[in-house]
């Protein structure tokens, strides 16, 4: 059995009736990287919030979305609250929106916790902290004191980043998590994420425009396009000799970028392409 199972999901405007995404299937075994990829509206961030029905009202649903088996339609707002964080974690795109306006994120992040971990007020800042040190973030104490609108979208992004790291999670719906940050702290950030992977086996979904950073960090790739997935399969295989030509002009168009990445890698095959 998988551990997060997608069958037809169907996503739609529920005013207009447009639909978004007509028919998304796939699988996400425990302890994989799957990256989801495809230029800016063909519909990634509608599939990562459907998973976790955190999209507007206005925008419906349907299909089966099951984490260990269990159809999470099925379960009311309070049976879903547990698999919110600690069983299934997101990095939204636009942290702006994952963080509550009206109080310091440090707040916001201490109620979390203490929704999933029996531990003390100290015991939660410590660990908050070193994991903010692991993503770039220096000041802990001050960026947990700050109000959303008072830190940058890359910076909000980390400090997910840094929740996601403390709260283990079985999986890992990371959505662009790196796009807004600059080349070093990418590179820093992906490791974070590399690592977790390691060490408690989380599996990750994965979106990215960067088809390097999919490289170094996902097994198996879904191209979307317009809503659909016109091609799945190996990371290796898809980078190596894309089949769908929407997938082919994305390998080549990102030429660069990778082989960019892969110098702040350390070098490995930066001859290529
Ligand atoms: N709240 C919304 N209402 C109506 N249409 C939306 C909404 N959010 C996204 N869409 C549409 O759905 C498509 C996919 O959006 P999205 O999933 O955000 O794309 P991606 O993350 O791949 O850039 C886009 O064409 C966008 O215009
Ligand atoms: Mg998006």
């Amino acid at each position: 059995m998988s551990l997060l199972e997608v069958e037809h999901l169907r996503i739609w405007e529920g005013r207009t009736g447009d639909v978004l995404v007509p028919d998304s299937s796939f699988r996400l075994s425990k302890g994989q990287c799957l990256a989801i990829v495809g230029e800016s509206g063909s519909g990634k961030s509608l599939t990562c919030k459907a998973l976790m029905r955190l999209n507007r009202p206005f925008i419906r649903q349907s299909g089966r979305v099951a984490l260990y088996g269990i159809d999470l339609a099925t379960l009311s707002a309070k049976e879903m609250r547990p698999y919110r964080g600690k069983r299934m974690c997101m990095i939204m795109q636009n942290g702006m929106r994952a963080f509550d306006p009206s109080r310091p994120v440090g707040a916001y992040l201490l109620e979390v916790l203490s929704l999933h971990y029996d531990w003390s007020r100290s015991e939660m800042i410590a660990s908050l902290s070193t994991a903010m040190i692991s993503v770039g973030l220096q000041e802990p104490s001050a960026v947990m004191g700050r109000y959303p609108h008072e830190l940058s979208g890359g910076m909000l992004q980390r400090v997910m980043i840094a929740l996601a790291i403390v709260l283990e999670p079985d999986v890992i719906i990371a959505d662009e998590p790196t796009t807004a940050l600059d080349a070093v702290t990418q590179y820093e950030v992906v490791e974070r994420f590399v690592q977790l992977r390691g060490r408690i086996g989380s599996a990750i979904l994965f979106v990215s425009h960067d088809l390097g950073v999919v490289r170094r960090i996902a097994d198996d790739m879904l191209v979307m396009k317009n809503g659909v997935i016109v091609e799945r399969g190996k990371t290796s295989d898809i980078l190596a000799d894309a089949s769908h030509p929407y997938s082919r002009y994305l390998v080549s168009s990102k030429d660069a970028l990778r082989n960019h990445y892969l110098q702040l890698m350390g070098g490995t095959d930066v001859a290529e392409g």
